[in-house]
């Protein structure tokens, strides 16, 4: 038997939506942020098997999620095609050399940086309850590219904007690099007891409606399809952040199972645009979570209200944010569950 989430993923509605939360585990749980002292990085927490499956276990024992998502990084696939990766506390990512110093070729890759994050994955679907489903996920090729070419988050992705416009068949090779990677990358999650995966375009909102066609629609379409020829039971959540209007046309051209829906969009357009019984996650704004109160309810209400007829996830439209309470998310459950 299924659990709820992965049941809905495959196109059944619930009595009671399914749900998890983008960015469940991290810096709002006291218990991360106890463990990421006590290791002394992030990078070193993703690396560390047993902690990492710890800390994907920590919001499902405090919360009971349906869902345990992966503790790890987007950015763990350029760290594997061979850029350097580092964080430091409250700068962010930083990769180097960028794509903008030197080409593909000068990165020595090293795929054995994903054994540990698989071993992640197998150590925690043991500890898990067979309601719950463990999810894996990757950064979509748009997204992970704008942060290899600038080499850092950059505010509107102008560096990666630019270098599709000024060397389309450059941009190309770095897409379809990126897709081998992410490929042979989901596929190893999913081996090691991934149950569905989710494509994270957080940074899709960016592009003009031709680039997004051909850097958003198409690198989706060709990774759901390869994972599918290998695992076709296993469901794919695309997440393209920003699409806004596009996203109808991503929801039928990328052969995704169900669709990620950012705060932006209103869940009754969403209804009415998508394909019917087409399953949807989302839309809650993290910032009302963070700031609580009824419009709090009232707006969890109003989401399950607007998806009564399709399969739906109940999630947020983007990641908790850090300084979010816990009352807040135990508010917001309580109203989820009824
Ligand atoms: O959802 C989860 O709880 C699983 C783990 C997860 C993390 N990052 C852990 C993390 C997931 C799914 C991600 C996705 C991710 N990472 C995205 C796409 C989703 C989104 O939020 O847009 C992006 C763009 C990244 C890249 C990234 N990682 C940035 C820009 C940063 C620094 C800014 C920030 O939010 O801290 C990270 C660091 C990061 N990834 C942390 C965590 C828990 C914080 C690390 C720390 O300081 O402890």
């Amino acid at each position: 038997m299924p659990g709820p989430l992965l049941a809905t993923l495959k196109g059944e509605r619930q009595p009671r939506p399914p749900v998890w939360l983008m960015r469940q585990a991290g810096r709002y749980l006291p218990e991360y942020r106890a463990l990421r002292a006590e290791k002394g990085g992030f990078l070193e927490l993703v690396y560390d098997s047993a902690a990492a499956a710890e800390i994907t276990l920590q919001p499902i024992r405090r919360f009971g999620f349906d869902g345990a998502i992966l503790f790890s990084d987007i950015l763990i696939v350029p760290h594997a095609m061979g850029q350097g990766l580092t964080f430091t506390a409250g700068e962010g990512p930083q990769l180097s050399p960028t794509l903008l110093e030197v080409d593909l070729a000068h990165f020595t890759p090293a795929p054995e940086r994903f054994a540990p994050v698989y071993e992640t994955v197998r150590r925690t679907r043991a500890q898990l309850g067979s309601e719950v489903t463990m999810l894996g996920f990757a950064g979509s090729p748009w997204t992970v590219a704008t942060y290899m070419i600038a080499g850092e988050g950059s505010k509107d992705h102008g560096p990666a904007r630019l270098l599709a416009y000024r060397d389309p068949a450059r941009m190309q090779a770095i897409i379809d690099a990126i897709i081998a990677v992410t490929v042979s990358y989901l596929c190893g999650q999913i081996e090691a007891g991934a149950e569905a995966v989710q494509l994270f375009d957080s940074w899709a909102g960016s592009l003009a409606p031709d680039a997004f066609e051909k850097w958003v629609i198409a690198p989706n379409a060709a990774i759901t399809a390869a994972v599918k020829a290998r695992h076709p039971d296993v469901p794919v959540i695309g997440f393209p952040k920003g699409a806004g209007a596009k996203l109808p046309a991503y929801a039928r051209e990328t052969g995704v199972d169900a669709v990620g829906l950012d705060e932006t969009l209103d869940p009754a357009w969403a209804h009415a645009s998508l394909p019917a019984g087409m399953p949807v996650q989302g839309n809650l704004d993290p910032l009302l979570l963070e700031a609580g109160g009824p419009a709090l309810a009232a707006r969890a209400r109003a989401i399950i209200a607007a998806f009564a007829e399709r399969p739906h996830v109940f999630n947020l439209g983007h990641g908790i944010g850090q300084h979010t309470p816990i009352a807040h998310v135990e508010a917001l459950l309580s109203v989820v569950r009824g």
